[in-house]
């Protein structure tokens, strides 16, 4: 099944695709109004769903005569990577895709993919609801040709794995786990002594099951809404990264609309990152306790010290290599100290 919809999405993605070199971006039906489609890689019941839907109902309420929102879960339009491309030709009006897929098209994105970045959640809530650290980096793609609207929340991701809990990194050692196709992500890997395996996230099911991999990293919606804790039944609260998701939507479209639209836009777009944020929690302990109770995951918390240590070069490098990111960083912190990881 997941094959014949993969197939029929890659078609539509390859037709968005035509669309787009002919120059007919966007989709205006018969009556004018024009197409908005979004594509994403969750299921319907994940809250980025959840805040789409507000945000399609909020923009179709104020301008439904003019924008027809088109939601398309599932990868149904390709991999997130090949999303970001269809959004960059503007194929696709918008995606969400997570902040470590973007670091390859600006160097800027780096800065939220580094391990043990923020102090504690409400640190990460509060670094990117501040525009002073958010803004430069949101701006940094629009060279790529795609602008950066708002964020979601992704969680926090620890190690999860097939055989053997991970309690220590030495436990990481020789295992094959997935991570995001990112450099960031590699070099974390590699400091933790883990062999990285980077792969879309539509492709970690079959490698788990078919034990090409022996684990992966994510939050827990992934152990229940994408079936990994139905192949993994050690859950590892290493708390390595918290990783913003994030809505791109097509250079051009965003420049095309008019002041009036683009503040019912930048409305829409709050609206979208509430209703996602609510939901969060909720679906948090929905999937933790599922996957306890139905899954059969067992969920340790190991001293994440050890963790926090094997990669602590990478804040030194990430500053060294991009000196420019040094003043955000320094805003991060002061998050950090507002919000320490006892503040929980
Ligand atoms: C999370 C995140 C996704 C991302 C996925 C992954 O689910 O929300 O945007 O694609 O992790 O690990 O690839």
């Amino acid at each position: 099944m997941k094959k014949i919809l993969r197939t029929a999405a890659l078609a539509l993605a390859g037709a968005l695709a035509l669309t787009a070199l002919s120059g007919c971006s966007g989709g205006a039906s018969a009556s004018g109004v024009q197409i908005i489609r979004i594509g994403h890689n969750q299921s319907t019941n994940h809250p980025t769903h959840t805040g789409l839907l507000a945000f399609e109902e909020y923009i179709e309420g104020e301008l439904g005569d003019k924008y027809d929102i088109q939601i398309f879960p599932s990868e149904l339009l390709g991999s997130q990577n090949e999303m970001v491309q269809l959004t960059q030709t503007g194929a696709i009006t918008f995606c969400v895709a997570s902040n470590s897929l973007l670091e390859t098209f600006s160097d800027n994105y780096t800065l939220f993919n580094l391990p043990y970045l923020f102090a504690s959640p409400e640190a990460y809530h509060a670094s990117m609801d501040d525009p002073n650290i958010v803004g430069p980096i949101f701006e940094s793609t629009m060279q790529a040709g795609f602008e950066a609207v708002t964020w979601l929340d992704a969680g926090t991701r620890n190690f999860y794995t097939i055989n053997t809990p991970i309690e220590t990194p030495e436990d990481l050692r020789g295992l094959k786990i997935r991570v995001q196709q990112s450099p960031t992500n590699v070099r974390m890997m590699e400091l933790l002594g883990g062999s990285a395996t980077p792969m879309g996230f539509g492709d970690v099911y079959t490698a788990l099951q078919s034990q090409m991999l022996d684990g992966a990293e994510n939050n827990e919606l992934a152990l229940t809404d994408n079936g990994h804790g139905d192949i993994c039944k050690y859950y590892s609260y290493t708390m390595h990264q918290m990783i913003p998701d994030i809505l791109i939507g097509n250079l051009d479209f965003m420049k095309g609309l008019s002041e009036e639209e683009r503040a019912i836009f930048d409305e829409g777009f709050q609206i979208l990152n509430q209703t996602q944020r609510d939901a969060w929690e909720t679906a948090v302990e929905e999937a933790k306790e599922k996957a306890e109770n139905e899954q059969g995951v067992n969920f340790s918390y190991p001293d994440i010290t050890p963790f926090q240590e094997a990669v602590a070069p990478m804040h030194q490098e990430m500053l060294e290599d991009y000196p420019d990111l040094a003043p955000i960083y320094e805003l991060i912190q002061e998050h950090n100290a507002e919000y320490p990881a006892d503040s929980q």
